[in-house]
């Protein structure tokens, strides 16, 4: 049978099926579940910015009540029954999780603006985090802050989370960098150990008629997977000693072997548990370790980044060129000529 031990963040794992940030990490029984079906680590739901950034608020008002002088300030935060838990509630949760599991917990934090909130990473390291997963989740809605400012401001936040803390930092990215790569390599430069990507954007609803938008949590499907495939590969041959968390579209122990080929140390899993339950990552194991068996892998690390850019037959499938002859293909699958 193949091993699937896989290292992580310096963490090694017995498994590369992760649970991905997500509420299972809220119910101390179903992350009991994924441990006992075979997960190797849990990612904990994010702190975010936003949510710190109230109760250190919060506190000075307490202090200012009698002169307000922060109502503008407070008027741009959003509602603090916005978000259910605070820093020590989410503190609570670790511990409990940690007195529940043998697998690491990492603690997840959201944000994107350098400050004070950052310092809540060293006291989820306190309170027994294996790890901290920082999501970078940003949305441009300015033409007063460029790329590169985003790009600078991101690795402020990075460096101050990894200065708060002694254990590994993660940082989970999004697709919308004009170089994944070169971020990424940034991202190594500032003490980073291993990034996850990507982070899932939520669609906004046009509701036709209502003219309202709303808010829209659909599950992932395994159409979300060539992005992140795409990737892993081409960071799998540029990120050094970083390791490589897969977040997306997993939704299959099949989905999981085309990570890992294109070079996930590990591959994350929310929907496909959300929808079918926690134990369901047991069935993804299963699958991988078939697949791998079938293959002749004597480990999953042995499957590791075969299909990378460094190591694949025909590295151009990861390039431009690949576009170019993607392109051509319609050539041999005229069906719109039906049509005319
Ligand atoms: C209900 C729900 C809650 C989530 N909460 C978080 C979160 O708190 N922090 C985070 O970084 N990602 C969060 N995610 C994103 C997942 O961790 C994951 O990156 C994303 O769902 C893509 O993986 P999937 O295709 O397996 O669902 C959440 C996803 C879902 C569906």
């Amino acid at each position: 049978m193949a091993d699937l031990q896989t290292s992580w963040l310096g963490l090694t794992l017995t498994s590369p099926l992760v649970v991905a940030a997500s509420p299972i990490s809220r119910d101390p029984a179903a992350a009991m579940q994924a441990e006992a079906a075979g997960a190797g680590a849990i990612v904990m739901h994010s702190l975010f910015e936003e949510q710190l950034i109230e109760e250190q608020m919060a506190a000075h008002r307490y202090f200012d009540q009698l002169a307000d002088t922060n109502a503008e300030a407070r008027s741009f935060l959003p509602d603090s029954d916005l978000y259910p838990l605070d820093a020590e509630g989410m503190v609570a949760e670790l511990q409990a999780l940690r007195q529940q599991l043998t697998i690491p917990v990492v603690a997840s934090l959201n944000g994107n603006t350098p400050g004070g909130w950052t310092r809540y990473a060293a006291r989820l390291a306190d309170a027994g985090a294996s790890a901290i997963e920082l999501n970078l989740y940003d949305v441009a809605s300015t033409t007063a802050t460029s790329g590169a400012d985003v790009e600078r401001r991101q690795l402020e936040v990075v460096a101050a989370v990894v200065a708060a803390v002694s254990i590994p930092v993660g940082v989970k990215i999004s697709p919308f960098y004009a170089s994944v790569p070169a971020f990424v390599h940034q991202l190594e430069q500032a003490g980073v150990r291993g990034v996850t990507v990507f982070n899932r954007f939520y669609d906004p609803v046009v509701d036709l008629d209502t003219l309202a938008v709303r808010r829209n949590l659909e599950s992932s499907t395994s159409a979300e997977l060539p992005l992140r495939l795409h990737a892993l590969a081409i960071l799998s041959a540029t990120s050094g000693a970083l390791s490589l968390a897969c977040s997306g579209g997993v939704h299959t122990g099949e989905d999981a072997a085309r990570a890992i080929l294109c070079g996930a140390h590990v591959v994350q899993v929310a929907s496909a548990l959300l929808t079918h339950g926690p134990a369901h990552i047991g069935t993804l194991r299963g699958e991988l370790q078939h697949w791998l068996d079938d293959k002749g892998y004597t480990s999953s690390a042995a499957a590791r980044g075969v299909l990378g850019l460094a190591k694949a037959e025909d590295p151009s499938v990861w390039t431009r060129l690949n576009y170019i002859r993607s392109l051509d293909t319609w050539r041999e699958q005229p069906t719109w000529r039906n049509h005319t």
